[in-house]
């Protein structure tokens, strides 16, 4: 059975944007865009036009430039937002406009000082409104991961009678648990008529480490759209991590859901972003840090020499690394030595591989990483003395 289609909405160029000191200019994001349409993202959400002259340059340039994904505009709940990022959409192949408002009842009463009834005919009035210059209008209802399900099922049925084809269900403060965002989407799926007409999207904030989770819980339980960012930039602790989602929907087969991603550039993909955002990617981040596919102590060393899937359940190649590393540090065994030693042209044997080893921990207790230059210079000692 085929897998089931995730549709990717990329929101690096507006929500990952919004982290301060990451701003780009027109031209970086132009770049950004280009390499995202090639990555096979299905949307790209370029900016959020009303907010400055240059968003709203930046969304037009890049409408002009994508060439097979949907391109959105962000805006809130009037008129103004929503002809603004209609106008600068107009050049897009397929626009979307992203409107929306909070909907828990936090943001109603300190956000807008309103009721629910006047928030939900706003919402509808938004959505008519979107509808109006273009046919594809996603809805967010700001804050749902803390809105009451009854009221939130009731904007999602009342935004899809107004022509919504999309519902973004977000966890703005990354408050939920999986089960809860999950719990979430599947009460909405059960109880929103007319629900069949839109798909129901994940955006999930990371500010209790949980982002990525519940992205995957939400479409477990329903969701077909998935919001995420390159390197989980975002917001405070940041959005859920593209290249995460991706890879752990191909590595779980047996959920049968899947994506257009070639997830061959995300490598690439990461470390253009961070280097053109100025943000650097900690060592330790799942799929694309430095150190995700590095072994460090003896006995991972020693499986995956041995057989890389002792300790590595992607093949590096698959995420666009070409080959997982053997770090020598004080912890790496004899393996590891040996492995290091033939990369760099020298087979010892066991006997010289004992005394060399000794060595080796001399030297790297005195250091965080023993490198192909100590090895050349402790061979060229042991050369010397035998
Ligand atoms: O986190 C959020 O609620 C958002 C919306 C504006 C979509 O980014
Ligand atoms: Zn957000």
């Amino acid at each position: 059975m085929n897998p089931e289609k995730i549709e990717i909405f990329d929101t690096t160029l507006r929500d990952g944007e919004q982290v301060p000191g990451c701003k780009l200019n027109t031209e970086q994001k132009l770049v950004i865009a280009e390499k995202l349409d090639e990555l096979g993202v299905d949307i790209i959400e370029a900016g959020f036009p009303i907010s400055s002259p240059g968003d709203f340059y930046s969304v037009t340039e890049i409408s002009k430039i994508v060439r097979n994904a949907t391109v959105c505009g962000l805006t809130r709940a009037n008129k103004k937002d929503i002809e603004t990022a209609a106008e600068a959409l107009k050049f897009a192949k397929k626009p979307r406009i992203h409107t929306g408002i909070g909907t828990s009842d936090n943001h109603i009463k300190f956000k807008f000082n309103s009721t629910r009834e006047a928030v939900l005919e706003r919402a509808i009035e938004a959505v008519k409104y979107a509808k109006t210059f273009v046919e594809d209008v996603e809805f967010y209802a700001e804050d749902a991961g803390r809105t009451d399900n009854e009221f939130l099922a009731k904007v999602c049925e009342e935004v899809i009678k107004a022509g919504a084809t999309v519902l973004n269900i977000p966890d703005t403060t990354g408050y939920c648990l999986p089960e809860q965002y999950g719990a979430k989407m599947k009460y909405l799926r059960e109880n929103v008529k007319g629900i069949e007409k839109a798909v129901l999207s994940c955006h999930c904030h990371n500010d209790l480490g949980l982002a990525t989770a519940n992205s995957i819980s939400g479409v477990i339980n329903g969701a077909r759209q998935i919001e995420c960012t390159i390197n989980g930039l975002g917001e405070r602790a940041g959005n859920t991590a593209l290249e995460e989602v991706v890879m752990i929907l191909r590595q779980h087969k047996d959920l049968n859901l899947d994506t257009n991603i070639n997830s061959k550039m995300l490598n690439e993909m990461s470390l253009m972003v961070s280097e053109l955002m100025g943000m650097p990617v900690q060592p330790n981040k799942a799929i694309v840090g430095s150190n995700a596919f590095a072994h460090s102590s003896g006995i991972h060393q020693d499986g995956v020499i041995k057989n890389r899937e002792t300790y590595e359940i992607i093949d590096p190649a698959e995420v666009g690394v070409n080959e997982s590393s053997i770090v020598l540090t004080a912890r790496s065994g004899r393996s590891a030595l040996a492995y290091r030693f033939k990369n760099i042209g020298f087979d010892v044997t066991k006997n010289e591989l004992d005394y060399l080893y000794q060595e080796f921990l001399k030297i790297a207790d005195t250091k965080k990483e023993v490198v192909n230059e100590d090895l050349q210079v402790m061979m060229a000692t042991f050369s010397q003395k035998s």
